[in-house]
């Protein structure tokens, strides 16, 4: 794999890069995946390329205002000291100017079929292709696995930190190495649990578990919820005596990797669990990896980003990394 940040100025001076972003957030405060990529853009920008974001927002069938990626341009105008050239559709060419922002390219349904044609257009206007967007280089989309292989391809900085970093915590980590996994779907997290079992000391599970019949392995490294807060027969969130006996494990630990608030964080009445547990991963003086779009606004909302060691921009993404799942985005890369 070729990385953006060896490549030389003359190879990139005067040249269009084709920048494949991930801006899939709902809402444009939402900054972390947007403000991730700067440092790429800036690196362009200093070699004297100039750029064309392209990203997806959303789940779109066919054009949804909604999901524009319009709402990006006051954030990387204020970032970049830079016009931003707003392209509502797809041009044969691409006019005057140094960054260029694309619409979603989920409007066109052939962006997430893996479109060749889809592909081909977009790679007309560019010279070479960067990818920046690990949260979604799990997909199988157009702009993930076509424009690499029909452009010279790069991994862009961000790209190439999440890989540094999560290849680190899963092969080398320093132990006891502790897992954290909450969010709704456990089943989604079951085969990282299971890959990463060996290695790791704990697995501490948010309270969704409780609720749904997972097919996790057995294992006394593996802890459920002790107590929680209930609504109906469905368990919320954590207890405060759980949050203790998680704690005496996240202050032994050197490695924390934790995707998934361990409770239904969205309601501020269940937010308490995974808010105690933030707090005692920053306290902890363990080298900690945060992912998934929920965790990290939740560490961004309490301001405790400068104690955490990396908030990974991936959510799905980072689980199936972890799991050992070769991702197309990546491999297409190689
Ligand atoms: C994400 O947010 O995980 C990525 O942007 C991928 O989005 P998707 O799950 O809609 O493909």
């Amino acid at each position: 794999m070729k990385f953006l940040g060896d490549v030389r100025k003359k190879d990139l001076a005067g040249k269009t890069c084709l920048l494949r972003a991930d801006f899939n957030v709902e809402s444009a405060k939402d900054a972390l995946r947007v403000e991730a990529t700067i440092p790429t853009v800036k690196f362009l920008l200093k070699n004297g390329a100039r750029i064309l974001i392209l990203s997806h927002r959303g789940r779109p069938k066919g054009v949804d205002e909604k999901l524009s990626l319009k709402v990006f341009i006051p954030f990387l105008k204020k970032n970049l000291k830079q016009e931003i050239h707003f392209l509502a559709g797809l041009p044969a060419k691409l006019g005057a100017g140094k960054i260029f922002l694309m619409e979603n390219l989920r409007f066109w349904p052939e962006e997430e079929v893996d479109g060749k044609d889809f592909a081909r257009h977009l790679a007309k206007l560019g010279d070479f292709y960067v990818n920046d967007a690990f949260a979604v280089s799990h997909r199988a989309n157009a702009s993930i696995t076509q424009l690499p292989q029909l452009l010279p391809a790069y991994a862009g900085l961000l790209l190439q930190k999440e890989i540094k970093t999560l290849s680190l915590v899963m092969k080398k980590p320093k132990k006891p190495l502790v897992l954290i996994f909450g969010g709704s779907k456990v089943d989604d997290k079951a085969p990282v649990i299971k890959y990463l079992l060996p290695k790791a000391n704990k697995v501490l599970l948010g309270s969704s578990v409780l609720n749904n019949s997972a097919t996790l392995p057995k294992s006394s490294k593996i802890e459920r919820p002790i107590d929680w807060l209930a609504e109906g027969s469905l368990a919320m969130d954590i207890g405060s005596l759980t949050v203790e006996r998680y704690g005496a494990e996240i202050q032994k630990a050197k490695t924390i990797v934790w995707n998934g608030p361990v409770g239904k964080f969205e309601d501020k009445k269940y937010a308490g669990g995974s808010a105690a547990l933030a707090k005692l991963v920053a306290k902890s003086g363990a080298f900690s990896v945060i992912g998934g779009g929920e965790t990290t606004q939740l560490i961004l909302s309490l301001g405790l980003r400068k104690k955490i060691g990396f908030l990974s921009t991936g959510g799905g993404a980072m689980l199936e990394f972890l799991a050992g799942k070769k991702l197309p985005g990546i491999e297409a890369l190689k």
